[in-house]
């Protein structure tokens, strides 16, 4: 098939370059002349695994271009993908401008029958919006397809190529016939619904997952005041296959471009129609409070007054295997150590030039590997995790510090690296140890 995707952002250029994989002949648009000349150039503007391997293998191959041409693109293909950004305004509800920009841009390109199908996440009733939008501008045929992305950073090729199952919304069921017969060497599991249906799946997926996620967190707080271990909970709860093992990580809670930004949208959606989503609400509640858990920590350990200490921090990004810094826990936890007269040290393999980019702040001393951001400070807080922070060598760890107290954001460490060393450590929803021994549990009334 002739494919035009639109936006080469995340979704995009990795959606562009497994659709050519797949055999297809894609032509990758984007307004921002610069990114296009990296990609022209064999360069990725992103950082993903294997993502430049494979787009220079189908560069290579003739199946995969990039343009900033729009109109010639669009008259080349039959399908066309939207994949452009929908960034949240400050109300939460997410911003079109770039879809109907480029709605507009399609419309008056059109030369014949195309599929116009819409990956970014986009609120209920957007489609339908952006058929009329079209339909005022051209007379030529089209159909409408919602095709929502599941895809994470750090795994989005093999999300891509080997996806749990393909949402299809169509009215038409020649379009969705045909979609179904793109999709087919992924997956069998294909879910054709009406298009407001497949809009909504996307949000509601987004938004499980998330609550997921708070769940484990709340059960992870009352964890440690109970004297039980989360992991050993979760791993109890998720071999129920109603439950399911995945997303029950406790942690400092998510981050990055998506959770954050749908849990907000769906929200607002709902308010929108009047209905007010107390649990989505309670879990991006909860999730903003988590990432707090390890100053309350620090503040266990030293008193309110962090003023003046040196803490190092160990990961930037929102989770390990990308350089995304966007809403990583890493900023506001950073931010409250700078406010409170705190000399941070922090090190990540990867984000650190994107967080220092968004953090836009110069009183944080930036390292260059994770036993050099260590040095003389007083505690350590892990934040990402990163496979490297695990193999790093506790002795040498404990040593470069200057008091060895480590606060594991991720719960990384496990009892056994900790026998035989000094270290005062704290996780999340886990029993805290002392010199490697287990603090006494609490006491139950
Ligand atoms: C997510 C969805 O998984 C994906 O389907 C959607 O298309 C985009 O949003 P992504 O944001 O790339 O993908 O990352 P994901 O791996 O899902 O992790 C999101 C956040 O949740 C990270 O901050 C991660 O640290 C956190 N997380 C995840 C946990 O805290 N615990 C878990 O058990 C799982």
């Amino acid at each position: 098939m002739n494919i035009t995707v639109i936006g080469t952002g995340y979704v995009g250029l990795v959606s562009g370059v497994c659709y050519a994989e797949l055999g297809n002949r894609v032509i990758c648009v984007d307004k921002d002349r610069g990114k296009i000349d990296t990609l022209n150039a064999g360069g990725i503007p992103i950082y993903e695994p294997g993502l430049k391997e494979l787009a220079s293998a189908n560069r290579a191959a003739g199946r995969l271009s990039f343009t900033t041409d729009l109109a010639e693109a669009v008259r080349r293909s039959e399908l066309i993908i939207l994949a452009v950004g929908t960034p949240p305004l400050p109300s939460g509800e997410a911003n079109l401008d770039y879809i109907d920009q480029a709605a507009l841009e399609i419309a008056d390109a059109m030369n014949g029958y195309k599929i116009v199908a819409v990956k970014s996440t986009v609120p209920v009733g957007t489609n339908e919006r952006l058929g009329k939008l079209i339909r005022a501008r051209t007379s030529k045929r089209f159909d409408s397809i919602s095709l929502p992305e599941f895809l994470r950073e750090g795994s989005a090729i093999q999300d891509t190529l080997h996806p749990d199952r393909i949402v299809i919304g169509a009215d038409s069921p020649s379009a969705a016939a045909t979609m179904a017969l793109l999709h087919r060497p992924l997956t069998e599991r294909i879910v054709v619904t009406d298009i407001r249906s497949a809009e909504m799946i996307k949000y509601a997926s987004n938004a499980f997952l998330a609550t997921k996620i708070s769940f484990i967190n709340e059960i992870a707080n009352i964890c440690e005041k109970v004297g039980a271990d989360v992991t050993q909970v979760a791993e109890g709860m998720g071999y129920d296959s109603r439950i399911g093992s995945s997303f029950l990580k406790a942690g400092i809670g998510y981050g990055g471009s998506c959770f954050p930004k749908d849990t907000r949208a769906l929200i607002q959606i709902a308010g929108n129609v009047d209905y007010e989503f107390k649990l989505l609400r309670s879990v991006v509640e909860v999730n903003r409070d988590q990432r707090f858990n390890v100053i309350r920590k620090l503040e266990t350990i030293f008193g309110s007054e962090l003023n003046g200490k040196t803490i190092a921090v160990w990961g930037l990004a929102f989770k390990p295997n990308t350089d995304d810094v966007r809403d990583s826990p890493a900023l506001d936890i950073i931010q409250h150590l700078v406010d409170n007269g705190v000399n941070v040290r922090a090190y990540d393999p990867i984000a650190t030039a994107n967080f220092r980019a968004l953090f836009g702040k110069s009183d944080v001393v930036w390292c260059d590997g994770a036993l050099d951001t260590a040095r003389g400070a007083d505690a350590l807080c892990l934040l990402t995790e990163w496979e490297e922070f695990s193999q790093v060598d506790l002795g040498e760890l404990q040593a470069a510090l200057n008091r060895p107290i480590l606060i594991d954001g991720r719960n990384v460490f496990k009892e056994e690296h900790l026998l035989g060393t000094d270290f005062v450590y704290y996780s999340v929803g886990r029993p805290s140890l002392s010199q490697g021994v287990k603090q006494p549990i609490p006491v139950l009334q």
